[in-house]
């Protein structure tokens, strides 16, 4: 016999956990929970691409300098000049790709400028240097002047060191298609068999650098060029055909810039002309990030961006529904894309995403865009990555922008100080996910309300996801209720709960944050436990706390 479920719930914290059995469940189900998730063993999607947790870093403010880079020489603990404390945390993450050396910044970008002696290499005027984001106390540092110490070499290495892929943007809008082609052979000739090859031996790398993810040009309907679709079609078709192959890369994945948010044209027009540059196309990039602007609070400088840290209710649930705009622009534009792209060879690739605030809360004056990152972010994290979860047929690739010192990142670094962001956490929640099988998951809650304006306006209250590897299903979940914890019946269909873990990410504030003086304020909390049993149970209940992001790990019988 089991337990009833009020024995247990209560028992274990902030994640009460319970098994009932199926029978039971079923006959007590209005009684048991006022939400329910259900997971559909029998309805596979597709694989998760591992690549769908990715990250992004920009020449821009501290996320190269001072983020990444300390320099060889650096009291800092350091990697060939590399922050260790980064490299370390995203290998226990599983990193699995990430994109450089822009955003804005790669149209810009000379990749010869980043190879040769470190010494020699030449300083340039930084894309973002008269961003008026910039705080009055920033100074003229490498984060404005870019003295080119991490290049080529220097990312690739980062890569290697964390266990991640290369993901390079290649400049469209003020680089020839011949330089595209160079920068190819520069990182993936073999040892030994051109000019470039042995430039990149002189610069420390002997073999080849593998780089197989190129994007061409960034959000090129802006500040990668201004220019319309037909015209990028065109660039997009001279710039890779005919991009060296070596042995071993055969493919190049090239990814297309896509669409400004929900610019279904962009798509359309691009799509019908590109015409045979599409047999090279492999990914269709989509950015979206969350800000208040449609909240009514539309008319400073910034846009009527919110403040990272100082947010009423309906700023909370705005960014949150801002976020959960982005699954319908991927089955928006994945529509569109199969007018043209019959079998669906073309991926979405959401090459940036996450929370953009105002200025104000920077780690640092010269951290340019800097912002801090609390529990109402990792909700946010949550369900994103739920929606790339549940959308792994159509989503290939997702880089959460930027990774450290920027918008919403999972460390903020500054000297010697460090630590991880709550979003941090939730990607580490994730990383089961990987290469896991998605299924059908289907989440049923009370909407979450609020006042909008002063009208009523409301999200979904419950976001999830589930994936199967062997007899390991993983389901993540993440409660947006503001104020209320919500219980919710999970039920397996198709297979037997064996035992279950369940690591639990919330605060008793959603304002919460880790700081550089205080850095372990939020942190997940673990709890194993055990079926008392081996019956058919497929069914238990889980509390999950107010604005809370949950993994269940659990082994099927
Ligand atoms: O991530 C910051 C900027 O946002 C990127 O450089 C650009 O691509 C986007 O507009």
């Amino acid at each position: 016999m089991m337990p009833g479920r009020r024995d247990f719930v209560g028992l274990l914290g902030s994640a009460a956990v319970s098994f009932v059995t199926r029978a039971a469940a079923t006959h007590r189900t209005s009684n048991l929970a006022d939400a329910r998730i259900e997971v559909l063993i029998n309805e596979p999607i597709g694989t998760i691409a591992p690549e769908i947790q990715g990250h992004f870093v920009e020449h821009l403010g501290g996320v190269v300098y001072d983020g990444i880079w300390v320099g060889d020489g650096s009291r800092v603990p350091n990697i060939s000049g590399i922050r260790k404390d980064i490299v370390d945390r995203l290998r226990a993450i599983k990193s699995p790709v990430i994109r450089w050396p822009g955003g804005c910044f790669a149209d810009q970008y000379d990749w010869r400028d980043g190879i040769g002696p470190r010494a020699s290499r030449p300083k340039r005027t930084n894309f973002w240097v008269r961003s008026p984001e910039w705080p009055a106390s920033a100074g003229n540092g490498p984060q404005r002047y870019d003295t080119n110490q991490f290049g080529t070499i220097e990312f690739a290495r980062f890569c290697k060191l964390s266990g991640s892929q290369p993901y390079f943007a290649a400049n469209v809008r003020s680089l020839r298609p011949h330089d595209f082609w160079q920068w190819a052979e520069y990182c993936n000739s073999p040892a030994g068999t051109t000019t470039l090859a042995d430039q990149r031996e002189k610069d420390g790398e002997r073999q080849p650098l593998n780089v197989r993810y190129w994007g061409v040009g960034n959000e090129s309907w802006g500040c990668g060029g201004n220019f319309n679709p037909e015209e990028y079609a065109t660039e997009f078709r001279r710039y890779t055909a005919w991009v060296p192959r070596f042995p071993g890369q055969e493919r190049l994945f090239m990814v297309g810039s896509g669409p400004n948010g929900d610019d279904l044209g962009w798509t359309r027009r691009f799509f019908d002309r590109v015409g045979r540059g599409m047999g090279d196309l492999w990914g269709w990039a989509l950015h979206h990030y969350s800000w208040n602007a449609s909240s009514g609070r539309t008319t400073d400088w910034f846009q009527g961006k919110g403040d990272a840290l100082n947010f009423d209710s309906e700023q909370y649930y705005e960014i949150l529904r801002e976020a959960n705009r982005v699954e319908q622009l991927i089955t928006g534009h994945w529509s569109a894309m199969g007018e043209f792209d019959r079998q669906h060879r073309v991926k979405i690739v959401v090459d940036e995403w996450g929370a953009w605030y105002k200025p104000g809360t920077e780690p640092f004056p010269d951290a340019l865009l800097g912002q801090q990152n609390t529990m109402r972010d990792a909700v946010l994290a949550g369900l994103s990555l739920d929606i790339f979860n549940r959308h792994a047929d159509k989503v290939a690739m997702a880089n959460i922008a930027q990774l450290v010192n920027c918008l919403q990142s999972l460390f903020l670094a500054h000297e010697d100080k460090f630590c991880v962001t709550p979003t941090y956490h939730v990607f580490s929640m994730n990383a089961a996910h990987q290469a896991a099988q998605s299924l059908r998951t289907i989440a049923s809650a009370p909407q979450a309300a609020y006042s909008r304006n002063g009208r009523p306006a409301s999200i979904p209250g419950l976001s999830a996801s589930a994936s199967l590897n062997a007899k390991q299903l993983t389901v993540t979940a993440t409660n947006t209720h503001l104020t209320e914890d919500r219980e919710t019946e999970i039920s397996i269909r198709g297979a037997a709960i064996n035992s279950i873990k369940v690591w639990t990410l919330s605060a008793p504030d959603v304002h919460a944050c880790n700081t550089l003086a205080n850095p372990n304020a939020v942190a997940p909390r673990e709890q194993t436990i055990s079926a008392t049993s081996k019956t058919s149970a497929s069914t238990l209940v889980v509390k999950f706390p107010k604005a809370s992001v949950t993994k269940l790990e659990i082994a099927l019988a």
